[in-house]
């Protein structure tokens, strides 16, 4: 009988010692990683489309975050920002609030994870407008802890019992251009879910008891669903009209991934408060809420903060990032590198029956699976892992998302290199050859 592969062998421990909770989207067991190649413990190489789901916009290990890391853990690794202040934690701050559009004075903090940014972000609208309710939307994703999980448009597996959930939460409706409500026409879905949410503040919630509105310029685990045009830009106005705080949750959007530094620029958004993570820290923990300095002060002194948040390490591969996204051109890259990809999603949504759409913003693409064009009958979960994992076996790791998981998304590493882009595009390609409805 054949040995067993180390990365079998290691699946086996996995299943025995780790919550069944954590989700597996690939069977891959990781040894090194190194810009957008992964090896495997048996030596195995993918191609990552996956990039520690959008954590990894500079690639894996980049050499000057780790050169940064390798420098600050022989410095100071940890005192707690509460503790004592260090150099770093306020350079991350200063570099956040230069790129956040809008003239007001901003403030920053720094956080661990992206649920612990959007937890945060909520306690300061409501002590900022001293109101409680907070509106977010089908679809959306904000997180796993319970309020985030509370945020979340998602129910299973995300919510489904595992409540009871945070009161004072409300879902509105995004607009998802490939699933209107049946008969509408697309150019008259955003006013249509404008209507919904003035129809939303007489049957749901008040609009002058709502403290925050929270959305995703695009949304990330919901499909990469892109709002139909003008719609965030009447967020914006909502909010102003009713004295409620927008707050931009760009954890997945933001570090270049769109094309543009932050995802809410497309559209010319000024933010209240903005959510940050992922690709901050290049897969060191770190998130932040950036924002209006009448917001972010609106607390006590010591009712908002954390341990670690913050550490010198995170803030030293934060910095590091920062630098490697202007040197090396990354939010430039990520519109080459969307403009390759959407080339192919879109010949894909002509050629196979199973695309039923393609759409995105920058490298931020996906294409949603159908049983047929027609129906737009999601393509059942079973099927999708088969293409998945037909990936997986050729060497490319490419992972899923949306409410119905029948999409599959692109968050490579900027970094890659175009044959890197093309080869697992290719296998993307003869998976979904393969696939039947
Ligand atoms: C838009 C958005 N917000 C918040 C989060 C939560 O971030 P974390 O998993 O770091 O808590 C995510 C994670 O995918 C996200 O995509």
């Amino acid at each position: 009988m054949p040995k067993p592969s180390k990365a079998a062998q290691l699946w086996a421990e996995r299943s025995e010692l780790v919550s069944t909770g954590t989700a597996a989207y690939t069977s891959v067991v990781v040894d090194h990683a190194q810009n957008a190649t992964i090896w495997d413990v048996d030596g195995k190489e993918y191609i990552d489309f996956g990039g520690g789901i959008g954590t990894i916009n500079v690639g894996h290990c980049h050499p000057a975050v780790t050169a940064a890391l390798r420098e600050q853990a022989g410095k100071l690794l940890h005192t707690s920002f509460h503790v004592c202040a260090y150099p770093g934690y306020m350079q991350v701050c200063r570099k956040l609030i230069e790129t956040i559009p809008g003239s007001s004075k901003k403030k920053a903090i720094l956080f661990n994870s992206g649920s612990e940014a959007v937890e945060n972000a909520v306690k300061y609208a409501r002590a900022y407008t001293k109101r409680k309710a907070i509106i977010s939307f089908d679809n959306a994703f904000h997180g796993r802890t319970l309020l985030c999980l509370t945020l979340d448009g998602k129910y299973k597996p995300l919510r489904q019992g595992l409540g009871p959930f945070a009161p004072e939460v409300f879902h509105a409706r995004f607009p998802y251009e490939y699933r209107p409500p049946k008969g509408l026409k697309a150019e008259d879905l955003t006013a249509y879910c404008l209507g919904e949410l003035e129809k939303f503040f007489l049957t749901e919630v008040a609009a002058e008891d709502v403290a925050g509105i929270i959305v995703e310029p695009v949304q990330g685990e919901g499909g990469f669903i892109v709002p139909s045009p003008g719609f965030l830009p009447s967020l914006r106005k909502i909010c102003d009209k009713h004295g409620i705080v927008l707050i931009i949750d760009e954890v997945q959007t933001g570090f270049g991934r769109t094309g543009r530094f932050w995802a809410m620029e497309h559209e010319g958004i000024v933010p209240d408060l903005v959510t940050v993570g992922k690709s901050l820290g290049a897969g060191m923990p770190i998130s932040g809420v950036v924002g209006k300095a009448e917001i972010l002060d609106s607390v006590a002194a010591g009712a908002i903060g954390g341990t670690y948040g913050g550490n010198p390490m995170s803030c030293a591969a934060a910095l590091a990032v920062f630098d490697v996204f202007k040197k090396e051109k990354l939010v430039e890259k990520a519109g080459q590198i969307g403009a390759i990809v959407k080339k192919r999603f879109d010949s894909w949504k002509d050629r196979f029956p199973v695309v039923g759409d393609s759409r995105g913003l920058g490298a931020m693409r996906a294409i949603e699976l159908v049983t047929d064009k027609k129906s737009k009958t999601p393509l059942p979960g079973a099927k999708v892992k088969e293409i998945l994992h037909a990936c997986e076996d050729q060497g490319l790791i490419v992972i899923k998302a949306g409410v119905f998981d029948n999409v599959i998304r692109t968050l490579m590493p900027l970094t890659i290199s175009e044959k890197e882009l093309n080869k697992g595009l290719d296998i993307l390609e003869g998976a979904l050859e393969e696939a039947q409805p």
